[in-house]
């Protein structure tokens, strides 16, 4: 089957796509790749013995359901296409792509946006893409060096994030290395991705459609959409989790979770202005305490935000790494932690900040408790003031998931 032309600009990235492409396509262990959200860690989502060795490489439960990534949108009708309908039958008229996705194909493919459509028996998907359920959800990313290397494979990638089951999402190839290492053999590394948080994941085959995970396209977005302006949110986070069963059966389990404790503060502002307090410091009786901290709008840097201690004599440490994509660099400070008393350092303070609005809080938010978490920290306090505009309901969804407190 003839799957396109596929084009990528530097000749020197033909060589490790063409060699991804054919592990792909000949071994079982999963190959890491950059999309624009995180890097998933893809396998050819036909081939049932490929899609197990996704589940063994990331320790990842098994009715936890893969997202498929497409090249095209002749990739996709393939898959949907009934099997006793012969190869190019499709014309248009009936592509088994449901009218209610349209517009929403249309508007943010390729890009963050996952839909769920039906699966037709036969699937041409091996059954462990799909967990069991009726549906698969699917999604055409943005990432050129993703869609060749599917087109070179020929075949759709089932791929979930491409980082041990539990801990943040992997937003540069470091990170995937870092939890996958001995894991798998492949990571392809295209550079920080652009988004930094996952697809929104929706379903529009019920009515009214729902949202399923919030992600790199917004429900303001989805509601500009014909069909889709009375759309809901079907997921919880917070303090309505638990409540009712989730309907994207990831939704349900730990997430996000660096091994340091994570502490929110979703404070209202003039509670925020007050910072950590005292008592949430938890502090060991000796000098060996790492506090880590990712700032966002209002806390800053030597302003009262540790106890009234947060001193100014920081010492800037080399950058964790360079985010220039969005416009912002994250780096590392340190300080010296002081304890509510005059007297000696008690550890250290690492400071990151990830920007006021909230495409570059998405864009760092993974890596940055990745970093404080590489650097030790025992506890990582978040400022939790990320308006639910935009991708801001992404954010504050996943920090939701990632703290063991929230303050408010
Ligand atoms: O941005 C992304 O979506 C990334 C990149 C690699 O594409 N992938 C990703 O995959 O985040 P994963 O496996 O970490 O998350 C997939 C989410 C889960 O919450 C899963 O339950 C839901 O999508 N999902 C997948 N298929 C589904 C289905 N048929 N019905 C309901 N939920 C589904
Ligand atoms: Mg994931």
């Amino acid at each position: 089957e003839k799957i396109g032309e596929w084009e990528v600009s530097q000749s020197q990235s033909v060589k490790p796509l063409q060699k991804a492409a054919d592990y792909l396509r000949t071994k079982d262990i999963p190959v890491a790749f950059p999309t624009e959200t995180v890097y998933g860690l893809g396998a050819d989502a036909t081939r049932t013995a490929a899609v197990k060795g996704i589940y063994s490489a990331k320790g990842r439960p098994s009715d936890n359901p893969l997202i498929t990534h497409v090249a095209d949108l002749d990739m996709l009708r393939h898959i949907l296409q009934p099997a006793t309908e012969k190869n190019g039958a499709t014309n248009g008229t009936h592509d088994y792509i449901p009218d209610i996705y349209k517009p929403l194909i249309e508007r943010f493919w390729p890009g963050p946006l996952t839909i769920l459509l039906p699966n037709p028996t036969p699937s041409k998907l091996a059954p462990e893409v799909t967990a069991g359920l009726k549906t698969f959800g699917v999604r055409m990313p943005a990432s050129p060096l993703a869609r060749s290397l599917i087109k070179l494979v020929g075949a759709p990638l089932a791929a979930p994030s491409a980082n041990a089951s539990t801990k943040p999402s992997p937003t540069t190839a470091n990170h995937v290395l870092e939890d996958l290492e001995g894991r798998i053999d492949l990571i392809l590394d295209g550079g920080p991705c652009l988004v930094g948080v996952e697809s929104t994941v929706v379903d529009g085959l019920c009515d009214p459609p729902v949202v399923l995970r919030p992600g790199g396209v917004s429900i303001d977005e989805l509601r500009k959409c014909p069909g889709w302006e009375t759309v809901e949110k079907a997921y919880k986070d917070h303090s309505e989790a638990g409540k009712a069963a989730p309907r994207a059966p990831g939704m349900k389990y730990k997430h996000y979770s660096p091994k340091a404790q994570v502490v929110l503060y979703e404070a209202t502002r003039p509670n925020l202005h007050k910072g950590i307090d005292q008592q949430d410091l938890e502090l060991k009786d000796n000098e060996s305490n790492i506090v880590g901290v990712v700032r966002t709008r209002y806390w800053q840097p030597g302003g009262n935000l540790l106890c009234g201690e947060f001193k100014e004599q920081e010492s800037l440490v080399a950058p964790a790494e360079s985010y220039n994509q969005v416009g912002i660099e994250l780096q590392v400070r340190e300080t010296d932690l002081y304890g509510s008393r005059d007297g000696a350092p008690i550890g250290k303070l690492l400071d990151i900040s990830i920007g006021k609005d909230c495409r570059s809080i998405a864009h760092g938010l993974f890596s940055a408790l990745r970093e404080l978490d590489r650097r030790g920290s025992d506890v990582i306090f978040v400022e939790g003031t990320v308006d639910d505009e935009d991708i801001g309901a992404a954010v504050m969804n996943r920090l939701r998931k990632a703290a063991s407190r929230i303050k408010s």
